[in-house]
């Protein structure tokens, strides 16, 4: 049965502005947004201009907003929608073309709270060890794939571009919580900026459309909890 697509569509060289295309794609059991937009590519419209490189929701390159939420479009099949599929591209970035934005705003912000390990004062001489209670702390926001669903569903970054959102921001985090890292008070004053963790005002939806099921709204409030626990030693049993 075929389902309709409703695509937004956008060319900034050809004066047209803005608009929504359809077309009728033919569903199969299982098919994803993402083989249907390729199916459209493919059948009907080769200047249709959308990112994806896996197809198998590690690369994190093909989130778009489906049907009022940010998600994977090969992560997201066609059937769980229930009738016509809306796409529109990530919020807050500048459209280059259709569903493709300009993700630069978004890497910079990432850049800025040095996503490396900074070894601390003596490293050692041949490896560094870390025991699996250690690499522990890093389950969970290790795995993020910077997609960008977070940050596009977040008010605040909407509002804000200057916002280091959550992405950044759980980032931070898992550096923080590297046993390897000697950076750590470093990162904290980094994201204790004006527009760091201050600016988040625990709205949620970073948590509600992560698709690997990360918490940046948790992870923000550890960051807050550690930089006042800095500031105000009292509040040391804030720290986890
Ligand atoms: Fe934005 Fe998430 Fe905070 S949606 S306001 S970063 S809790």
């Amino acid at each position: 049965m075929a389902v309709k697509f409703r695509v937004f569509r956008y060319d900034p060289d050809n004066g047209k502005g803005a608009f929504f295309q359809e077309y009728q794609v033919p569903n199969e059991k299982g098919m994803t947004v993402l083989e249907g937009i390729f199916w459209i590519m493919e059948n009907l419209d080769p200047t249709l201009a959308f990112r994806c490189a896996c197809r198998a929701a590690i690369c994190g390159s093909d989130a778009m907003h489906i049907n009022g939420k940010y998600r994977l479009a090969c992560q997201t099949q066609i059937d769980r929608l229930g009738g016509t599929v809306t796409i529109r591209p990530l919020s807050h970035l500048p459209v280059q073309k259709d569903l493709v934005v300009d993700m630069q705003p978004f890497f910079d912000n990432y850049k800025s709270i040095k996503p490396y390990l900074i070894p601390g004062d003596a490293p050692p001489e041949k490896e560094f060890l870390q025991s699996p209670r250690e690499r522990a702390r890093l389950d969970h926001h290790i795995d993020c794939i910077l997609c960008g669903a977070c940050y596009g569903s977040c008010p605040v970054a909407y509002g804000d571009p200057d916002y280091l959102g959550p992405h950044a921001l759980l980032k931070a985090l898992r550096f923080i919580d590297d046993s390897r890292d000697g950076a750590g008070h470093e990162r904290l004053a980094m994201v204790a900026s004006e527009f760091g963790v201050f600016r988040c005002h625990t709205i949620f939806n970073c948590k509600e459309v992560c698709p690997k099921d990360l918490n940046p709204t948790g992870a923000i409030t550890r960051l807050k909890n550690k930089i006042l626990a800095e500031k105000f030693p009292i509040l040391k049993f804030l720290v986890r």
